[in-house]
């Protein structure tokens, strides 16, 4: 998989893939990932992006040039099988667009800025416009990397232990059981005794019906899904 990310601020996104498991996915080769400056399509001579709004209101608006420049670019390059814009007003991020897009080869990532880009880029390039949740970043690059992540792990190989992925929370509509290590006995705050039972068949039954109370009590959204209701 490819992942091209476009931003102002290629900086902020260095290190989120410098570490951990998104850098042994890179490393190896599963994943590529590139950051695009978006002032390197610039031809203003102070390499602007942005400009003030048609109509007038605070804030600024990122232009179509220089946007259209970049994606035409990369474009010209290769076939993209999503070209996503991050925004506040986008489809909220769940786990099934995670599992469709971990399938992809090559993901352009368009991180907005101010008050948002000129519309004209999303009627025409933009393929999937993805908010990460009901709140107002400064800006699109740790949404970008928030989807980077959940897509990346994804992929085949990318984990040690595949089932691990599998096994996540919202993989089957419910969320994960709660998981212990030592010491078993932590000044009296004890581990459940089933875990150190060695009763695989009965720690299985006890994490899934765990799984269930905890969806029950906490997402009855998704504990609908779970129960067929939606
Ligand atoms: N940009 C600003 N806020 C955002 C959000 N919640 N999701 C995605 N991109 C954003």
């Amino acid at each position: 998989m490819r992942i091209d990310i476009v931003t102002i601020h290629p900086q902020l996104l260095e290190s989120p893939f410098q570490h951990s498991i998104l850098k042994r996915a890179i490393d190896k080769g599963i994943v590529e990932v590139n950051l695009i400056n978006l002032r390197d399509y610039s031809t203003h001579k102070q390499k602007s992006v942005d400009d003030y709004a048609f109509g007038g209101g605070a804030g600024m608006v990122m232009m179509i040039e220089p946007i259209a420049n970049c994606i035409n670019d990369l474009k010209s390059k290769r076939e993209y099988d999503e070209i996503i814009y991050t925004s506040p007003d986008g489809e909220q991020l769940n786990q099934g667009h995670c599992n469709r897009m971990s399938t992809l080869k090559n993901i352009m990532i368009l991180c907005g800025h101010y008050k948002g880009i000129d519309e004209r880029i999303r009627e025409h390039f933009i393929t999937r416009e993805i908010s990460i949740g009901d709140y107002v970043l400064s800006g699109g690059e740790l949404a970008a990397a928030v989807i980077s992540d959940s897509i990346i792990r994804l992929i085949p190989g990318v984990l040690n232990d595949e089932t691990s992925a599998l096994t996540d929370s919202f993989q089957d509509n419910l969320l994960a059981p709660p998981v212990y290590t030592r010491p078993a006995d932590y000044n009296g705050w004890k581990v459940p005794d089933i875990l150190l039972s060695g009763h695989t068949a009965n720690i299985d039954k006890w994490r899934h019906e765990q799984s269930i109370d905890r969806t029950k009590q906490r997402r009855p959204d998704i504990y609908k899904k779970f129960k067929g209701e939606e």
